[in-house]
C-alpha cells in the first residue's frame, strides 16, 4: 500500500494508476446514492476522501458498518482530480464490498468524533490523541524540527554524540534530580552507588568536545521540578551542544541564532505539509504562526546584558508594577520578566547575558575584572515573547585552578563525584562553550501551541499521570 502522502505527491504527474491505501477512518459521511470517507495515515495534514457511489441495499448495509476509527484497505480505487476543492483529488471505488476491507474494529464507545476536541480532553486519550488533526501535525512539526537541527550541525562539522542518561553528579547543581533505585529489594540503589536520572548531559559532552572538538545530542533529560506549568516537564528532550575553542558569549550567540534561523527557514519552506489546518482556542491559526516565523527571521534578535535587562525592568516596574516579583540585581530573571521583555519590550528573541554567578551553575566562566558582589558569568539564556527562557548557555570554566576554587566555594565535590570534571582542566584544557535548547519549548513557540505538554507525545509531569 501507499501512504497517502507518497499519493498526494504522485498524483500530480499521473492520475489513472489504480490505488491501494491504509489507514484510519476519520469520518463516514452516507448519503443516498453515494458514501463519502475520510481517511487519514498521519503521514501527512489532510485526510484523503474516499468516494463510494452505492448501487444497492446490500451496499449501504455494508457502508453502515464502517465507523470512525477502524483501521480499513482500500484497493482498486480510481484517482480523480478535484482541482475545484481543497484538496485536489480523491480517490473513488466501484465495489465497495470488494475494495474496502475492515483490518481492526473499534467498540461502541470510541471516543473521537468527526468534529475537533479540546487538548483538554485529548490530553485524556493517551493511546488516540494522536490521531486529531492538531497534535499530529504537530508531531511531525516536531519530527522535521529535530532534522533541520541535526543538518545544522552535520554541515558544521559536528558530531552527533550519545552520553548517558544515569549519572552521578547534578549538572545544575539545583538539586532536582530523580534518585534510581532497583526494584528488587535486596538492593535498594543502583548497585550501591547513588545514580541519578540526568538533568542536563553538559559534563559528558564536555569531555566529547574534548576530542571531536564540536558535539551535540538529543536527549530525555529530568527535573524534579514541583512547577507544574505549561512551560514545566519533569521528563524533557534537550539538545545540546559543546563547541571547542570558542572564546565568547557572542560566537555563542550568533550561532544559536543562526542555527534557529535555519531551522524556522526550514519549516517555512515546508509550510504547507506542516501547518496544522485547524487549531484549537489559545493556539495560533496558520496565519499567525506564519506571521511569527517570518517575524522571526526576518529579525536580528537583540542582545542585552543582565545588568541593562534588570535596568529596563525597574524602569518598567516603577510605572506598572510585576505581578509577583520586583526586579532586583542579584537575583534570577522571574518568567514573568522574560516574557515582557521579549514580548512587549522587544517584540522578538532576545539573548541575556552575563548573570550574576550565584544566579548560575558552578561551571560557567567567570568574567575577569569585577569587584567582589558584582561578578557576573560568560552565559546567556535566550528569551522568547509568551514562552520565556528557550536556550541557556556559557563559556565554560576552563581553568583548573579558578574552577577547583568556585567548587569549593559552593561546597561541591566533597566525596569527588566530580573529581573527573575537574580533571579535564588538566588534560589539555582549551576555551569552549556550549549551551542546551528546550525541544518542547522550541517546537511549542514555533507551532503557536500554548502548553509544552502537547509537544512531547506522552507528557510527565508533577500532576499528570503515567500510563
Ligand atoms: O537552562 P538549563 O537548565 O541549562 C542546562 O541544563 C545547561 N547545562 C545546558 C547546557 O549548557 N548544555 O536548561 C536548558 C534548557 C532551558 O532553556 C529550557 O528550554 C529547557 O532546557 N528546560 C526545560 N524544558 C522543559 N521542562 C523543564 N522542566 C525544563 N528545564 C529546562
Ligand atoms: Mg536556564
Amino acid at each position: 500500500p501507499k501512504t497517502i502522502k507518497s499519493l498526494s505527491k504522485e498524483v500530480s504527474s499521473s492520475t489513472n494508476h489504480v490505488q491501494h491505501v491504509k489507514g484510519w477512518i476519520k469520518s463516514v459521511r452516507l448519503l443516498k446514492n453515494i458514501a463519502f470517507i475520510d481517511l487519514q495515515d498521519g503521514t501527512c495534514t489532510d485526510a484523503l476522501k474516499v468516494c463510494i457511489p452505492i448501487e444497492n441495499s446490500k451496499e449501504t448495509e455494508y457502508v453502515r458498518r464502517l465507523k470512525t476509527g477502524q483501521s480499513v484497505s482500500i484497493t482498486n480505487a480510481q484517482c480523480k482530480m478535484t482541482p475545484e476543492r481543497e484538496q485536489s483529488f480523491e480517490l473513488k471505488i466501484s465495489e465497495p464490498l470488494k475494495s474496502i476491507s475492515i483490518i481492526g474494529n473499534v467498540t461502541l464507545d470510541y471516543p473521537l468524533q468527526k468534529k475537533a476536541h479540546s487538548l483538554s480532553f485529548l490530553r485524556t486519550q493517551p493511546t488516540l490523541k494522536h490521531r486529531s488533526s492538531y497534535l499530529s501535525s504537530l508531531m511531525r512539526f516536531r519530527s522535521h524540527l529535530e532534522l533541520s537541527l541535526f543538518n545544522f550541525f552535520q554541515e558544521h562539522d559536528f558530531t552527533k554524540v550519545s552520553p548517558p542518561v544515569l549519572t552521578s553528579s547534578d549538572c545544575e547543581g539545583a538539586g532536582e534530580l530523580f534518585k534510581v533505585q532497583s526494584s528488587s529489594r535486596d538492593n535498594d540503589s543502583y548497585f550501591g552507588k547513588p545514580t541519578y536520572l540526568t538533568v542536563s548531559t553538559q559534563l559528558h559532552l564536555e569531555i566529547m568536545a574534548m576530542a571531536l572538538s564540536r558535539c551535540y545530542t538529543l536527549t530525555p533529560c529530568f527535573r524534579a521540578e514541583r512547577s507544574d506549568t505549561n512551560r514545566h516537564l519533569s521528563e524533557f528532550w534537550m539538545l545540546e551542544s559543546e563547541i571547542s575553542f570558542v572564546d565568547s558569549v557572542l560566537e555563542l550567540t550568533r550561532f544559536v541564532e543562526e542555527m534557529l534561523k535555519n531551522s524556522i527557514k526550514s519549516c517555512y519552506e515546508q509550510k504547507n505539509e506542516l501547518l496544522p489546518i485547524i487549531t484549537p482556542d489559545n493556539s495560533l491559526t496558520r496565519e499567525e504562526i506564519l506571521k511569527r516565523w517570518e517575524s522571526l527571521l526576518h529579525k536580528a534578535w537583540a542582545t542585552i546584558s543582565y545588568t541593562e535587562a534588570i535596568g529596563i525592568l525597574k524602569k518598567q516596574h516603577a510605572m506598572v508594577p510585576f505581578p509577583n516579583y520586583e526586579p532586583k540585581w542579584g537575583e534570577s530573571l522571574q518568567t514573568e520578566h522574560e516574557k515582557w521583555l521579549a514580548g512587549e519590550h522587544f517584540e522578538s528573541p532576545v539573548f541575556v547575558t552575563d548573570y550574576p554567578r550565584d544566579c548560575k551553575a558552578f561551571y560557567m566562566k567567570a568574567n575577569s575584572e569585577e569587584l567582589p558582589g558584582n561578578e557576573t558569568v560568560a552565559c546567556f539564556d535566550l528569551l522568547v515573547p509568551e514562552m520565556g527562557e528557550i536556550v541557556g548557555g556559557s563559556m565554560r570554566e576552563d581553568n583548573y585552578d579558578s574552577l577547583s576554587r568556585e567548587m569549593a566555594r559552593r561546597k561541591m565535590n566533597s566525596s569527588g563525584e566530580l573529581t573527573w570534571y575537574l580533571k579535564l582542566r588538566s588534560e589539555g584544557t582549551i576555551p569552549h562553550g556550549g549551551f542546551g535548547l528546550g525541544l518542547e519549548r522550541l517546537a511549542s513557540y514555533l507551532f503557536g501551541s500554548h502548553n509544552i505538554k502537547d509537544a512531547i507525545p506522552f507528557h510527565r509531569s508533577a500532576s499528570g499521570s503515567i500510563e
